[in-house]
């Protein structure tokens, strides 16, 4: 498995239908600070999540230089859109804040979460022929996988739209990370999975229905929140 392969996955996503429903959904969310704060909580409570996997998943004999830095890089994306969305929900005056990951706090943001459970179990399936620690570092590294591929899809388009409408933060540091990560798993999957390469087809497939599903949620929830807008200018 050479590091082509995951980029191709990229490639794809980023042709992909949903890649064009990304940008519609976004150019309805940034415009609304209080509803883009929400979703860059979403994000930081994804980035959360996925320290929290690592850290439960990965033992310290097989934690290397690599491994701590994966983690703390992960950390610092969650801090930084935290602090972000802070910013946003601050300088909003309809929002309802951002101070913790909860369901009101987010935009969609147990259905983020659902769709990174989900993946994990999806990978745990895929991982049968693994036993005890083998599968839990062979698990880290498909869900790794699967997310930074997603990851790589899904910030630069973000950050295309959020420069298109002058929004008051990047992410373009947290892209180049993810670029790195990509690189890292596609790697080292090669040498984990040997013949449980499938795995790897079947997982990634699964995401694209996953991220799908959490698109929905989000898009629904931009709906209730556009009709609520609309109300209240009718009645004021
Ligand atoms: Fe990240
Ligand atoms: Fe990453």
């Amino acid at each position: 498995m050479d590091v082509l392969s995951l980029k191709r996955y990229v490639d794809a996503r980023a042709r992909h239908a949903d890649a064009r429903r990304l940008e519609e959904l976004l150019d309805r969310i940034i415009p609304q600070p209080a509803l883009h704060a929400r979703f860059v909580n979403t994000l930081a409570r994804m980035e959360y999540v996925g320290v929290r996997k690592m850290l439960k998943s990965r033992r310290a004999e097989r934690i290397d230089l690599d491994g701590l830095q994966h983690l703390l890089d992960e950390a610092v994306h969650a801090l930084r859109l935290k602090k972000a969305a802070t910013a946003l929900s601050a300088a909003s005056t309809a929002g309802l804040g951002v101070a913790t990951f909860s369901d009101a706090d987010t935009l969609a943001g147990d259905a983020g979460e659902a769709y990174f459970q989900a993946l994990d179990r999806r990978a745990e399936a895929a991982l049968a022929a693994f036993d005890g620690a083998e599968r839990a570092e062979a698990n880290y590294l498909l869900t790794s996988a699967a997310i930074e591929v997603r990851a790589q899809a899904f910030y630069p388009i973000y950050e295309q739209r959020l420069r298109a409408h002058a929004a008051p933060f990047s992410v373009s540091a947290i892209t180049k990370d993810e670029d790195r990560h990509l690189e890292e798993m596609s790697q080292r999957l090669g040498v984990v999975l040997g013949q449980e390469r499938r795995g790897l087809e079947a997982v990634l497939a699964e995401e694209e229905a996953l991220y799908a599903q959490f698109l929905s949620a989000a898009e629904a929830e931009v709906g209730a929140s556009e009709t609520d807008e609309q109300r209240r200018a009718a009645e004021g």
